[in-house]
């Protein structure tokens, strides 16, 4: 695992956004599938990128995926898709034909199924039938979390879904998450994480076993790097 470390949030922010801007100028013919994490992390970055980045940024080669989302419609200040539409998604030319949002709204046992056969479609699958995201960008809650995959719920973690329903334990909030095997099979799996509250989980991830989910995922995946300001980063550097 790739460790980027910068002082602060910004920097880390601006650091991310230039490394997928490369990573998608390095290959000018290939369109590419990244999902991309909620929560509050990413906010930093989808108004740098619109404000800062936009007109670098190749967005007729990017398809815009979520790696979970909420139950709530599209206007509720808990919806993933509702915060990057209008942080991102709103100011830059992105082809409306490019982004495909989990239907919050829906029926979530049925939009599961939806979008799991959503991303089949759009995406090459590999031998295990799962589709192959190019990138997914993760966050992690301090309780050990990706996606919206939380402990306890760690079947998500080997489901052969692309995508199934789960819980958030802290308000019984449904959610739509992208499962561990769905995430193992990316190209690329970068954390973005941010924040002195996520030392602990960021330890966790680097230096223990397969303890949580986000620690299962780092583990397992393909290629995994890890975006950190010095705050979530402190406890690597004691070491
Ligand atoms: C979500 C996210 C989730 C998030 C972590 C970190 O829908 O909440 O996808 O996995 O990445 O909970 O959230 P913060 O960035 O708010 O700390």
């Amino acid at each position: 695992m790739k460790q980027y470390i910068y002082a602060s949030s910004a920097e880390t922010a601006r650091a991310l956004i230039l490394h997928l801007i490369n990573l998608i100028s390095e290959e000018p013919r290939k369109i590419f599938n990244i999902a991309f994490s909620g929560g509050s992390t990413p906010a930093l970055m989808f108004d740098l990128w619109a404000n800062e980045y936009s007109v670098v940024t190749p967005w007729d080669r990017i398809r815009i995926w979520w790696v979970d989302e909420r139950c709530v419609r599209p206007e509720n200040s808990d919806s993933n898709y509702g915060m990057m539409r209008m942080l991102l998604l709103d100011i830059v030319p992105i082809p409306e034909s490019n982004i495909f949002r989990i239907e919050g709204e829906s029926n979530p046992e049925e939009e599961a199924v939806r979008y799991s056969g959503l991303a089949k479609k759009y995406m090459q699958q590999q031998s295990s039938g799962m589709p192959a995201f190019d990138i997914v960008l993760l966050g992690a809650g301090n309780d050990g979390h990706t996606s919206s995959i939380f402990q306890g719920q760690e079947h998500l973690l080997i489901s052969p879904n692309v995508y199934e329903v789960s819980c958030n334990p802290h308000n019984a909030q449904k959610r739509i998450a992208l499962t561990g095997q769905s995430i193992i099979n990316a190209g690329r799996v970068i954390f973005f994480i941010m924040g002195k509250d996520k030392a602990d989980v960021v330890a966790e991830i680097c230096m223990s076993g397969d303890t949580c989910p986000a620690a299962y995922v780092a583990h397992h995946a393909n290629k995994v790097e890890l975006f950190l300001d010095e705050a979530a980063a402190v406890k690597l550097q004691d070491k």
